[in-house]
C-alpha cells in the first residue's frame, strides 16, 4: 500500500497483510486478512500516529518518505504498545534522529521492556495537548481498550479521531476508506473484531464512550489502527459499539457441541428442529470442526446458547471444554443458556459445563437435558421439544 492522503496534510502510510490468517497467537482467525494502520501529518512539527508490525517497517518507512524524508519526522505518538503497532520503532528510530515519542506511562513502560530502547519519551495523559503548528493534538487515555497502555489520539481540527484498536476491524484492502468497502463485509469483520477482542472488556468501552460524549468533540472521521477509516458515517459504528457493548441481543441461539460417536450430534440436530419450528434463526457448530472466531462472532448477538457435549471420563470432550474456557472470559451477562448430551454410564458433561460457566453471568433457568447412549424416536422428539421450549423463552 502506498502513501494515501486522508484529508489535507495528513496520509495514511501504514500496510496491508493479506495474508494473515491467525492473530494473537491464534486466538483469532483473520480470514480477511489486516491492516496495521499509521497516520504521518504534516504541520510545523511532522507527526507520526503509530507505526506498523515488525516485518512491516519498510513497507511504512517507504511509504513516509514519498511524502517526507524520514529524518524530518519531530513527533512520534505511541496509542499502543502492542508490537502490531509499536514493531517497526526499532527499525525506525535510528532514521529518525530528533524523534520524540509520546504515549501514556505504561506505554513508556511497556515499550521500554519490549524494546529495550532509550528512545526520548514523554508521557502523556487525558486532556493534555501537543501543538503541532496549525493543528493541536489532544491525547484520551484509554485503558483496556485494549491493554492498559492504550491511548486515543484526537485533532479538533479535523474532527479527527485516531482510536488505534477501538473501532478497527481485521480487513485487508485495497481501498481506503469505509464507503468503498463491500458494506456486509465490512460490518461483520468490525462485528467479529468486536466479539472476539473487545467483548469482555464492554464496560469499560461503555464508559469511554461516554466520556467521548461528554467531551463533546466534533467527530467526522475516526482512522483506527486495523482495517478502513470510518468517513462515511462514522456514528454508524459508534452505534454499533453502543449496541455490542450493552449485550443487546437478537432472538436467535448459537449451539456449540462436540460428539464421540455421534449421539450428541444427532441430539443438536433435532434440538435444532425443535428451535427452527418456531420461525427463530439457529446456528449449530460442532466446535471439533469449526472456526471458533465465527462462532463467538455469531454468540456477539444471540440471545440464547446451547452447548452440548457426550460424557468422557465423568467429563465433557476436550474442545468444548477449552471453548467454554473463552466463553467464560465473554462475561455473556444475562444470555439464556442450557446444556445438552449423551452419556453411556456416569454422566458428567451437563455438570461440568454448568459447573465451567457458572460465573459468567449467563441465565441458567433451562435445565439440561441428556439421553443414555443413542437417542431413540421418543428421546429425539424430547430434543426437539426441548429445543421448542428454549427458543420460545427467548421471545
Ligand atoms: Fe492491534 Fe492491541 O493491538
Amino acid at each position: 500500500m502506498a502513501a494515501i492522503k486522508i484529508l489535507p496534510d495528513i496520509y495514511s502510510v501504514g500496510a496491508v497483510d493479506w495474508n494473515v490468517r491467525n492473530f494473537h497467537g491464534h486466538t483469532y482467525t483473520t480470514k480477511r486478512g489486516s491492516s496495521y494502520n499509521a497516520y504521518l501529518i504534516i504541520d510545523e512539527k511532522i507527526t507520526l500516529v503509530d507505526t506498523v508490525y515488525g516485518p512491516f517497517s519498510l513497507e511504512l518507512i517507504d511509504n513516509i518518505r514519498q511524502v517526507i524524508p524520514l529524518e524530518k519526522i519531530d513527533y512520534i505518538i505511541a496509542n499502543h504498545v502492542e508490537p502490531d503497532h509499536s514493531g517497526a520503532l526499532p527499525a525506525l528510530m535510528p532514521l529518525c534522529p530528533k524523534a520524540k515519542i509520546f504515549g501514556t506511562a505504561k506505554c513508556k513502560e511497556g515499550l521500554y521492556k519490549h524494546y529495550y530502547g532509550n528512545w526520548d519519551f514523554q508521557v502523556v495523559k487525558t486532556a493534555d495537548k501537543l501543538k503541532l503548528g496549525r493543528r493541536t493534538l489532544t491525547f484520551i487515555e484509554a485503558p483496556m481498550i485494549h491493554w492498559p497502555d492504550s491511548m486515543f489520539t484526537y485533532c479538533r481540527d479535523d474532527a479527527l479521531l485516531m482510536p488505534n484498536d477501538a473501532f478497527g476491524q481485521h480487513f485487508a484492502a485495497s481501498e481506503r476508506f469505509d464507503n468503498e468497502v463491500n458494506q456486509c463485509s465490512l460490518m461483520e469483520e468490525a462485528e467479529s473484531y468486536y466479539a472476539n477482542i473487545l467483548w469482555p472488556l464492554s464496560q469499560v468501552i461503555l464508559k469511554k464512550i461516554e466520556e467521548l460524549q461528554k467531551m463533546n468533540i466534533p467527530i467526522k472521521m475516526i482512522a483506527p489502527s486495523h482495517g478502513v477509516i470510518w468517513r462515511d458515517d462514522p456514528s454508524k459504528i459508534i452505534n454499533s459499539y453502543i449496541s455490542w457493548a450493552k449485550g443487546e441481543s437478537k432472538i436467535k441461539v448459537v449451539m456449540a457441541y462436540e460428539t464421540m460417536w455421534g449421539a450428541t450430534a444427532k441430539m443438536a440436530e433435532h434440538i435444532a428442529e425443535g428451535i427452527s419450528s418456531n420461525q427463530i434463526d439457529v446456528k449449530v457448530y460442532n466446535i471439533a470442526e469449526s472456526d471458533r472466531t465465527e462462532v463467538i462472532t455469531q454468540m456477539l448477538t444471540a440471545r440464547g446458547f446451547l452447548f452440548g457435549s457426550s460424557t468422557h471420563d465423568n467429563d465433557m470432550l476436550p474442545n468444548i471444554a477449552a471453548f467454554l474456557e473463552i466463553v467464560k472470559g465473554l462475561k455473556p451477562k444475562g444470555r439464556k443458556i442450557s446444556f445438552f448430551g449423551s452419556y453411556g454410564w456416569a454422566g458428567g458433561a451437563l455438570k461440568e459445563m454448568g459447573e465451567m460457566l457458572k460465573d459468567s453471568g449467563g441465565d441458567f433457568t433451562t435445565p439440561g437435558f441428556s439421553v443414555k447412549y443413542v437417542p431413540d424416536k421418543a428421546e429425539l422428539a424430547e430434543c426437539f421439544e426441548f429445543g421448542n421450549k428454549f427458543a420460545r423463552l427467548l421471545k
